[in-house]
């Protein structure tokens, strides 16, 4: 689940081509927007913006055009329409009428953020956030704040869940159903018949809303008595492929409708892609401009490592919100047995409504990680009878038939190695076989064990289940929280919640309850606490929201290191509203991402002068004492996390980032930790009034800028006021790059064996005695160390004349990629066919010939038309026949 920014929008609006050397001689108007090829979406479907003084009854012109269905016409956060085409119509048509600003294909967006986990013993769950305290000292519950919500629908005759739908009185006063159950954003005519309401068919929405809501006695929600509205745009899930996955053209709908329908608060527990220009984005962005408070999950690819932050939640005026694991969360036991171990580990309850996991005698396990049949997605020919199976989700096929087949091939059991989130909650109503999950440690254990020879397990039913105590790795950043910063060195995730190992309300006729992780858990929670702070202080705007939130937040201490995580994985902390609610201090910026960095000496500041050539930059924070009776004394310090780096010192990525673990020397010049200069610093401020700091940033010196650092702590601001007896700390993350980052490559370092010629499997190829044809067709694979906002793969003959873009060979917006994220890397076909325009619609077919690739990637911040500003990379020759 993932959501976007404006400045993002503007930055893509006119995208120039590179140079002369790419096309033929003049700039061109970039409007028809491609996505790069690992994007999945919509056939035939766009996305059509207006120019920005249009009126919205501009879309009357495309009522009337051949080949041309209008689908949805936005009028509030978004100019523009969606359509459907046939064949007689493209984007180029759509391009070419008057007025249109960008055309882009709908991108779809599975709903990710589940796989499952272990179980959170909720009462627990609100005391490190400041709910529990706001809502028994201050007796806040949300009346009054109306908070919309996107997402797979709810069920909302669960009893914890109102058991009503806009009834007077009701919990849900609003929302729709956009979909219906059977909307497939692949099929060719996606069957759209919307329910009278937004019956949850899925699941994530209705655990989505117990966090926001749930009336207890099992779940109770961080906003008891808000108003809810429910927009469901995912169709029900199956086993096609896009069953149970959304479209832009719908998420752009729900949000709008949310718009009208008055939320002060929308939550998006949903996203996709690392960059903030697209159609999503832009709406979202459009509905914080009106006021709303729009919270969004960044993403759960933080096995990904740096950089994997999604869209919208790197929106302009966005919350972006992390995960942090819950808190003394629950476990069952397994033993597995073999003649050379003998163990327990920890698996989940079972995922299977009344199918427990329970093997009273010893039962044989068998490994199906790697097994060719589950590899081929076809039906297992092996006899499972009476045995348990261990399986890892593969990207190739559906998990749910997987299963199904696991089942039919007669396995009593099913334990499935949770490698990453973004899986589905698998079985459910599918398989009717026990199913739990184990962590990839103890997955690796079993599958080591299997390998020594025959193995069995063990679950009894009265084996304990054991509470993790919080002292045991729970309430750290959740493994899979995406991490930042966002493609323009902005900072995010902004602020954590609990997200992993949640136990909320499912829908009834899935069991009721379920305990799933991600950042789409994490997103409601911070939806129902601004709707406690919404209520308990209705005059604040949205940047006051956001700028309270964060600086009231708890910055996330690692139980290993003691130190503050870096902002790049925990933001400014674990939000406590109870502290927000009584926050008497604003800051402003509330982060600081330290972006260009100048190298050279601080000439301004006399004492600074010894620390010679570094790099360093200065920033202005306004300080303002809301308490309207009482002076305000400040002591401001900071706290330095560890620096960071998405590459090992050999150069390779790092997908756990690398660690700076040398000792720091402070003060000196040679110094491994950033150091924070606050000349001049004002030591009270009289009520009412805001005071005004300089603070000077300067990068550590001592840590190579060739291993490109990411550094970053936190600002503490030590406030009291008169007439307290203590000290109200708050914080005002910042982090930057050690470097220059404009001039980093963007390609995965040429030793990660990318780029490389490969077939369909992605199996590299020899291009010597290769010929390539429509029927021979190889790809040209790419791994992103970062994300580059244009990709160019040209076709070039043997006289170095550049033919035409490869198909997708000239895309925008392209992420880090990373083996376990949700795009593990960039693959473009190559089959002779090429397009001579960057709009990738004049196709032609290159004649039989020698021929090379030559690809071109935009550095950081680069400028589309300077040459300097991309990298390259040229493939080896091959041959087209
Ligand atoms: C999770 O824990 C709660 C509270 O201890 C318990 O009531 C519930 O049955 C547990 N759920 C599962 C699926 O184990
Ligand atoms: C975890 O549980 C213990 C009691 O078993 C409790 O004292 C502690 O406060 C809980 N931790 C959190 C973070 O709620
Ligand atoms: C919700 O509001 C009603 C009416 O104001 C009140 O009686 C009830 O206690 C509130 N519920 C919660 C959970 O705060
Ligand atoms: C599965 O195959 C991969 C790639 O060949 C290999 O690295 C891995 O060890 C295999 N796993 C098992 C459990 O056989
Ligand atoms: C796999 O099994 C299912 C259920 O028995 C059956 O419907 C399907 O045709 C089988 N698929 C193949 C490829 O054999
Ligand atoms: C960083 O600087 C670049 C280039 O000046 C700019 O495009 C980008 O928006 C800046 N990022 C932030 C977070 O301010
Ligand atoms: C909010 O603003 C209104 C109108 O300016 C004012 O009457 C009200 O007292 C304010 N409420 C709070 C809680 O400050
Ligand atoms: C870091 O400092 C500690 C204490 O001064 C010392 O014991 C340790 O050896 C030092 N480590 C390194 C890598 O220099
Ligand atoms: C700083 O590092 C340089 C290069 O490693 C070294 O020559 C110099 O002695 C160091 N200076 C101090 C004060 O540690
Ligand atoms: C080559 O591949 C592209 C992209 O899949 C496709 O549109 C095109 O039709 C293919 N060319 C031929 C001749 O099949």
């Amino acid at each position: 689940m993932r959501p976007f920014s404006f400045g993002g929008v503007l930055l893509a609006t006119f995208i120039y081509i590179a140079n002369a050397e790419f096309t033929s001689s003049h700039k061109l108007h970039k409007r028809i927007h491609v996505y790069p090829p690992y994007v999945q979406v919509k056939p035939r479907s766009y996305i059509v913006q207006f120019e920005d003084y249009l009126p919205p009854t501009h879309a009357g012109h495309f009522y009337s055009m051949p080949g041309v269905d209008v689908q949805h016409h936005y009028s509030n956060i978004f100019n523009g329409i969606s359509v459907r085409t046939d064949r007689s119509a493209d984007s180029t048509h759509l391009a070419s009428v008057n007025g249109v600003k960008r055309v882009w294909p709908v991108r779809v967006y599975t709903a990710a953020g589940y796989s499952t986990g272990l179980n959170a013993t909720y009462p627990y769950i609100h005391k490190p956030t400041g709910v529990e305290r706001a809502i028994e000292e201050l007796g806040l519950d949300g009346k009054g704040i109306h908070i919309g919500i996107v997402d797979t629908g709810v069920d909302y005759n669960h009893p914890e869940l109102g058991n009503c739908w806009k009834t007077k009185g009701c919990m849900w006063q609003y929302g729709a159903d956009l979909v219906g159950d059977k909307y497939n954003p692949y099929t060719e005519n996606p069957i759209i018949v919307p329910k009278q309401t937004p019956m949850d068919c899925a699941g994530h929405g209705t655990h989505v809303s117990g966090i926001i809501a749930g009336q207890g006695p099992t779940v109770y929600g961080v906003a008891r008595n808000v108003t809810l509205g429910m927009y469901r745009v995912f169709g029900c899930p199956g086993t096609d492929p896009g069953a149970g996955q959304t479209s832009d053209d719908f998420i752009i709908k729900g949000i709008e409708m949310a718009v009208a329908d008055k939320s002060d608060i929308i939550s998006l527990s949903l996203g996709g892609g690392s960059w903030s220009d697209g159609p999503s984005s832009i709406a979202a962005s459009n509905a914080v401009k009106q006021g709303i408070v729009v919270v969004a999950a960044v993403g759960n690819d933080g096995t990904g490592g740096l950089h994997t932050v999604s869209a919208p939640a790197v929106g302009n005026g966005v919350l972006g919100v992390g995960s942090v694991d819950s808190w003394n969360y629950t476990v069952s036991m397994m033993m597995i047995v073999n003649e050379h171990t003998s163990q327990s580990v920890f698996i989940t309850p079972s995922n299977t409504v009344g199918y427990p996991f329970i093997f009273e005698t010893d039962t044989p396990v068998v490994s199906l990680v790697n097994n060719s049949d589950v590899e081929a997605c076809v039906n297992i020919t092996q006899d499972l009878t009476g045995i348990v199976a261990v399986f890892e989700i593969t990207s190739n096929c559906s998990p749910l038939s997987t299963i199904a087949s696991i089942a039919q091939a007669g396995a009593v059991g099913i334990i499935l190695i949770y490698t990453k989130p973004g899986l589905t909650y698998p079985t459910l109503e599918t398989g009717k076989i026990p199913l739990v999950v184990i962590s990839s440690d103890n997955g690796q254990f079993l599958l080591d064990a299997i390998a020594q020879g025959p193995t069995t397990i063990k679950a009894l039913k009265s084996n304990p289940t054991i509470t993790i105590p919080a002292d045991k790795g729970s309430g750290q950043i959740s493994t899979f929280s995406s991490m930042g910063p966002d493609p323009n060195l902005g900072l995010s995730p902004h602020v954590m919640a609990p997200g992993g190992y949640i136990y909320s309300t499912f829908p009834l006729k899935f069991g009721s309850y379920f305990v799933l992780s991600g950042t789409s858990m994490a997103t409601p929670y911070v939806s129902g606490a601004v709707a406690l702070l919404k209520q308990a202080r209705p005059n604040l705007t949205v940047k006051e929201i956001g700028e309270i939130l964060l600086t009231t937040a708890h910055p996330i201490i690692n139980s290993k290191t003691k130190k503050v995580e870096h902002p790049y994985k925990g933001g400014s902390g674990l939000i406590n509203v109870y502290d927000a609610i009584k926050s008497r201090a604003k800051i402003d910026p509330p982060m600081l991402s330290l972006n260009s960095t100048t190298r050279g000496v601080i000439t301004t500041y006399q004492d600074l002068s010894a620390l010679g050539n570094v790099r360093w930059t200065a920033r202005t924070i306004k300080l303002t004492n809301m308490d309207v009776n009482n002076n305000m004394r400040i002591d401001i310090d900071y706290s330095i996390s560890d620096s960071l780096s998405m590459y090992y010192k050999n150069g390779s990525i790092a997908y756990t980032p690398r660690v700076w673990t040398g000792n720091a020397t402070t003060g000196g010049i040679n110094n491994t930790e950033p150091v924070v200069y606050i000349p001049d610093a004002v030591k009270s401020i009289p009520s009412g009034k805001t005071g005004q700091y300089t603070v000077i940033l300067v990068a550590p010196k001592g840590l190579a800028e060739c291993e490109g650092w990411y550094f970053g702590g936190q600002l503490n601001f030590n406030l009291k006021w008169d007439g307290d007896l203590n000290i109200t700390p708050y914080h005002v993350p910042f982090a930057g790059f050690n470097g220059d980052y404009t001039k980093l490559d963007v390609l995965a370092p040429l030793g990660s064996g990318f780029p490389f010629l490969g077939d369909e499997n992605a199996k590299p190829v020899d291009p010597k005695n290769l010929v390539v044809s429509a029927s021979n067709p190889i790809s040209v694979y790419f791994s992103m160390a970062l994300p580059s906002h244009l990709g160019i793969l040209q076709l070039v003959d043997a006289n170095n004349k550049k033919i035409g873009y490869l198909p997708q060979g000239y895309a925008t917006d392209i992420p880090h990629t990373c083996p376990t994220c949700s795009v593990p890397n960039i693959s473009v076909i190559v089959n002779g066919t090429v397009f001579t325009d960057t709009d990738l619609t004049n196709a032609i077919e290159a004649p039989a010939g020698k021929y090379y690739l030559h690809s071109a990637f935009l550095r950081p911040f680069g400028n589309t038309s300077n040459s300097d500003d991309y990298q390259t990379w040229d493939s080896p020759e091959f041959t087209i026949g």
